[in-house]
Order: structure tokens, then C-alpha cells, then sequence
């Protein structure tokens, strides 16, 4: 199976199209399994990090020499796989969601791609997975449901270990965020949690805005 086309990964109100699918365009083709999912993700609309975002994973935790990832809303497990190739063998990343569907098809990926072995699945609410956890990670990623990002993020500083990431995925929302219309419920709390991100003295914050903007916040 071939992977979505590059234009799919267009969120547009961010960056210009063209420049868009400039990017994309650069990108090295996939192996069959991310392939695989980057098809089943266009076709069934699953919202996926997509391909360009997916290196942004891989190359933060190979520069942060990540060993653990935890990991807030997987789906179908196509980010998880970014986060399990990077971390290597040894390594160990999260899995969470709550529809126990998205992790039997995560789980079948996991097998194909040979990196089952590093990952734990868990289902349930991610926040609440989260708390239950004692250790500290070296990188969280957030990827649930935007109206929790705040409590996501007063969650997650102290779960990280200093010098760990803590990383967001749709935090331009599709440029909604620099509206000067009412905000909807998920573009206040984004626009709460931005604020957030850049005025907690712990976190030193940038925004990548790739896609639909990804947050990288280094734990000082
Ligand atoms: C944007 S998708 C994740 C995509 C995935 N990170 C990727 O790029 O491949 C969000 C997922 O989070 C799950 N989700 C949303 N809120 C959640 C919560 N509070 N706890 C667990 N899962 C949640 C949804 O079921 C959905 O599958």
C-alpha cells in the first residue's frame, strides 16, 4: 500500500500551501508499515501527526537520548512507532488510549513493525494512566482531546525527568488560535495552554509551527 498523498498532510492557515507541500514534498518515502497506516489514517480519517511531524518525534528523542516516552492519545499507534524506533532496543514507550479498537489495530502495526517489545499498551483515560505512573519520563507527548491540555500540562511537568521534553502536537489549531473571533471551547484551552507553556518558570518553550503547530518545552 502506497502512503496518502503529500497534499493530504496540508492543514493550511498556517504556513502557505505551497511552502506546505514544498516540505512535504522532501520527505524520504516510508517503510510499508508506516505507509500502511498513513493510507488507513487518510482513508478513515484518523488524525495522525502525518510524516513530517513523525521525523520531529524521532529526531527530538534521538537528541534528547530518550529512553522512555509517554505517550497522550496514540490512536492507531503511528506516532507511537515514531517515539519506539528512536528510543531503540531497551527502550520503552507508552501507548495510551481510550478506544480499545484504536489499540487492537496499534497493536497489529507494533507487531508488524517489529517493535512490540518496547511498548505498553494501556486503555483507559490518558490523564488518569498517567497520574497512576510513579517514574519520570524523559519525554511526554500530548495528544489528546484539546479542552485537556491545560490539566495535561500541570500533569505532566512533574512527571518529567529535568532536561525531558514535553511535547504537543496542534497547538496552532489551524491558525484558530490567533483569531480575533470568539474561541471555541478547544481553541481557548489551547490558547490557555500556550500561555501556560511559555510562562511556567520550569519550562522553556518553542513552537514549531510545522503542520498544525508542534510544542517542544525542554524541563529545566
Ligand atoms: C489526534 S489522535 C492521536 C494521534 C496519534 N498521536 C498519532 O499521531 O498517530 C487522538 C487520540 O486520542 C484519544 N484520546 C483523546 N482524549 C483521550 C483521553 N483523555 N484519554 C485517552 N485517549 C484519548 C482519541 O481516542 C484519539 O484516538
Amino acid at each position: 500500500m502506497s502512503a496518502a498523498p503529500n497534499t493530504h498532510w496540508r492543514m493550511g492557515g498556517i504556513t502557505v500551501d505551497e511552502v506546505e507541500d514544498y516540505v512535504y514534498n522532501l520527505l524520504p518515502p516510508r517503510d510499508l508499515v508506516l505507509a500502511e497506516m498513513e493510507s488507513e489514517a487518510a482513508k478513515n480519517n484518523v488524525p495522525i501527526v502525518g510524516p513530517a511531524v513523525g521525523r520531529v518525534l524521532e529526531q527530538l528523542a534521538l537528541i534528547a537520548d530518550a529512553r522512555t516516552v509517554f505517550e497522550l492519545g496514540s490512536a492507531i499507534g503511528y506516532s507511537t512507532i515514531w517515539w519506539a524506533r528512536a528510543v531503540g532496543e531497551g527502550g520503552r514507550v507508552y501507548y495510551t488510549d481510550s478506544d480499545r479498537k484504536n489499540a487492537d489495530r496499534a497493536r497489529h502495526y507494533f507487531d508488524q513493525a517489529g517493535v512490540a517489545d518496547r511498548i505498553t499498551i494501556l486503555t483507559g483515560d490518558a490523564l488518569e494512566l498517567l497520574s497512576e505512573e510513579k517514574q519520570q519520563f524523559d519525554i511526554i507527548f500530548n495528544d489528546v482531546d484539546k479542552e485537556d491540555y491545560p490539566r495535561v500540562l500541570r500533569l505532566a511537568v512533574p512527571r518529567l525527568r529535568r532536561g525531558g521534553l514535553f511535547v504537543t502536537d496542534n497547538v496552532l489549531w489551524s491558525g484558530r488560535v490567533a483569531q480575533n473571533t470568539p474561541p471555541d471551547a478547544s481553541t481557548k484551552a489551547i490558547q490557555e495552554f500556550n500561555r501556560l507553556l511559555y510562562q511556567t518558570p520550569e519550562l522553556m518553550t518553542t513552537i514549531l509551527p510545522l503542520r498544525d503547530g508542534v510544542a517542544v518545552a525542554l524541563k529545566r
